[in-house]
């Protein structure tokens, strides 16, 4: 099988990204990007995000998450800390977010630190959930080999029964992670492959330094 798909190719002409226009400080540019893809209604979950750890195998291991806050402290998502990502995470916190937003030729790359966020937050997310997703944090050990789809539909249906018209409680292995931000970079696409890429590194004085990167 082949596809030569050499020819895709596409300019990016829609906006620019320089040094004195960025904010100072990089959850506030973020903010302010975040709020044009969303306005922009072109991004269906402007708020899907890929979480790279690395893993216990040594191997780099990416995928996709929901990002369900951010603050000045960093970016919150929820999962199974029993999952590969949450093991990989155990052993080593180091772990990169991107967000590619493709109508606004937009990417934001965030390298830093995951840690879990205190259960009483963990606890005010899962309560907010619908009942139906609650259960499904109850039925999936994420991760792990199923034997088939019936298994997971048979321990549904369990759960079913047994919380119907309760409160689920929040499994301990289920709950929130915050990502504090070392470094925090901004691509723009423009004409002739001349990307804009603004970069924050945080500095040890917690000051940002700002750098264009070359493209
Ligand atoms: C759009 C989208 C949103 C997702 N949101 C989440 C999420 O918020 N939390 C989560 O644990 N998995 C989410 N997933 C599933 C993950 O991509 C992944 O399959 C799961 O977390 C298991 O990853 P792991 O085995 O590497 O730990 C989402 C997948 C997609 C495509």
């Amino acid at each position: 099988m082949q596809k030569d798909l050499g020819d895709y190719r596409k300019s990016y002409e829609k906006s620019e990204l320089t040094e004195a226009s960025v904010k100072e400080n990089p959850m506030e540019q973020f903010q302010k990007w975040f709020y044009e893809t969303e306005a922009s209604d072109g991004v269906d979950e402007p708020n899907a995000m890929t979480v790279s750890t690395i893993g216990l195998d040594g191997f780099p291991k990416s995928r996709v998450v929901l990002m369900k806050k951010f603050t000045f402290e960093g970016f919150i998502f929820y999962t199974n800390y029993h999952s590969e990502k949450g093991r990989a995470i155990e052993a080593n916190p180091s772990v990169c977010l991107s967000f590619f937003w493709p109508n606004m030729e937009r990417q934001v790359i965030i390298k830093g630190k995951a840690e879990k966020i205190a259960p009483n937050l963990s606890d005010g997310y899962f309560e907010s959930r619908p009942h139906g997703s609650q259960l499904g944090a109850v039925v999936s050990d994420q991760s792990e080999v199923v034997p088939s789809r019936e298994y997971l539909e048979g321990k549904l249906n369990k759960l079913e029964k047994k919380y119907y018209g309760k409160e689920v409680p929040r499994p301990e292995y289920w709950g929130g992670y915050l990502v504090r931000p070392i470094s925090i970079e901004f691509w723009q696409g423009r004409p002739n492959r001349l990307h804009d890429r603004i970069r924050y590194s945080l500095q040890e004085d917690f000051d940002w330094k700002i750098e264009r990167l070359a493209p």
